[in-house]
């Protein structure tokens, strides 16, 4: 007996230092309240199936709620020679309610418990989650409704290519944040199973009824097979995966946003509350949200990495290595939200230069498709028509002339058909306001595209 609650066949302590390394209690009291809830379900079932006596139970359940209040108080202390939150409250139940404590683990083993807790802490997450990419969707599309006419450039290959929309530039995000909601309510089906009852690894031979813990619990499902329910993490690697990703459509926002409010682009205006200067330059005015925001995609990229690399090898079922789970998972839920809030606020306050977004576009062959396209319309074959603007446009480049200043005397030497019209064609307004084919940025298409995206939020 070396004093462990599973020390019975040990007749030697481990030192100190050992039981500090294999302890998850400095992170895994994140899941208190989960461990609480789980172990209450299974009280109630194991005094429902009459596995133990009500008088035990009622013992039991109002000791666990006592430990509830206290957790609420900051009144618990946790200990690292009691490894983790599982056997932590354990042992604070003991101390509250005596022996019959003792009873509360029949018919489980921390390797159900521990998943319980993972399930839960996560089912209670993701809606939060879900619900900060709601609110930045509303702002994006309120954004988008106020600047359907706003003409900026738009990019391949970072160089000009065709004048596009505003709004239809921040609807491209609105849809990309649709997805990720999509991904994460998807994730809910898989982390809305309950593992409990699970025990060990196979099963157990007292008659519980795990799909009253299920119901209590208000999980969706019950897990089928007991070797799965302990040794899945899916639905976190899911979860690790949806985070990445939403991530990643953040960071290419921020790294537009940190572009744009350069000097070299000008188009965009960070507001002061999402700034900060510079301790040695007096002039500065530094994107450091955004740059963070797209700096912690990072970390979380780095969660999903290392907990698909903690699982790739393990054999069935449960081993300790999972218990590395938890960090990456807390992380990420303390560095999305955040992110999403922070990155909400900084668009909502974004100032747009509409000048200058215009003027970019008036000063380049971003209108060279149009050009291309006007020839095609009165006949040309398109291939042939993208020739003769590439020899205008080589041309303009030599001469410091846009297309829309050749004189028409000139275009009508390559081509008769070109008319007075052409230089109406040209302008960035009718390039953008003509793209109305579905999806395109033409300003009928976004509008109906921003109508859509109300009716989806229900503003
Ligand atoms: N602290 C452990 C974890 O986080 C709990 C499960 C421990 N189970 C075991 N058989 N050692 O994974």
């Amino acid at each position: 007996v070396n004093g462990k609650l599973w020390g019975g066949r040990f007749s030697k302590q481990s030192a100190a230092w050992i039981d500090e390394f294999g302890a998850s209690i400095g992170f895994d009291q994140e899941m208190a309240h989960e461990d609480l809830e789980g172990s209450i379900a299974h009280a109630q079932m194991l005094e429902k199936t009459g596995i133990i006596s009500a008088d035990d139970a009622t013992k039991i359940i109002s000791g666990l709620q006592e430990i509830q209040e206290d957790l609420q108080n900051n009144k618990l202390e946790f200990k690292a020679s009691l490894e983790d939150i599982h056997m932590n409250i354990e042992t604070i139940l003991t101390s509250k309610i005596g022996p019959v404590a003792g009873k509360l683990h029949t018919a489980r083993s921390r390797n159900d418990q521990v998943a319980t807790d993972l399930h839960l802490y996560l089912k209670n997450r993701i809606p939060e989650v879900i619900s900060a990419i709601q609110s930045l969707q509303v702002i994006l599309v309120k954004k988008a409704a106020d600047n359907i006419e706003t003409i900026i450039p738009g990019y391949t290959h970072l160089q000009h290519a065709q004048p596009i929309s505003y709004a239809h530039y921040l609807l491209a995000y609105y849809e990309m944040l649709k997805r990720d909601i999509d991904r994460f309510m998807f994730n809910v089906k898989h982390t809305d199973i309950n593992p409990l009852g699970a025990a060990a690894l196979a099963g157990t031979t007292f008659p519980i009824d795990r799909f009253y813990t299920t119901n209590i619990l208000g999980f969706n499902d019950t897990y089928n097979n007991s070797l799965d329910a302990v040794s899945d993490r899916d639905f976190v690697l899911e979860f690790l995966s949806d985070a990445s990703i939403l991530m990643v459509h953040l960071s290419r926002f921020c790294e537009e946003i940190i572009l744009w409010c350069s000097y070299e682009f000008g188009y965009l205006e960070l507001d002061d509350s999402y700034s900060t200067g510079s301790s040695i330059m007096p002039q500065k005015k530094n994107p450091d949200m955004a740059e963070l925001i797209r700096g912690k995609s990072g970390r979380v990229f780095g969660h999903l990495q290392s907990l698909l690399t903690t699982m790739k090898g393990l054999p069935l079922a449960y081993n300790k290595d999972m218990q590395e789970d938890k960090e990456g998972v807390f992380d990420t839920v303390k560095t999305i939200i955040p992110s999403i809030k922070v990155f909400s606020g900084m668009v909502e306050t974004l100032k747009i230069n509409k000048t200058k977004m215009l003027h970019a576009t008036q000063q380049d062959y971003s209108n060279a498709t149009e050009f291309a396209d006007y020839l095609a319309n009165k006949g040309i074959p398109f291939r042939q028509a993208h020739g003769i603007v590439g020899q205008l446009v080589f041309e303009g480049i030599q001469t410091g002339k846009t297309l829309q200043e050749i004189p028409l005397s000139k275009l009508q030497q390559i081509s008769p058909l070109i008319d007075e019209d052409i230089f109406n064609k040209l302008t960035s307004k009718e390039a953008v306001a003509r793209r109305n084919s579905y999806g395109g940025t033409g300003f009928e298409q976004v509008k109906f595209q921003v109508d859509l995206a109300k009716k989806e939020l229900n503003l």
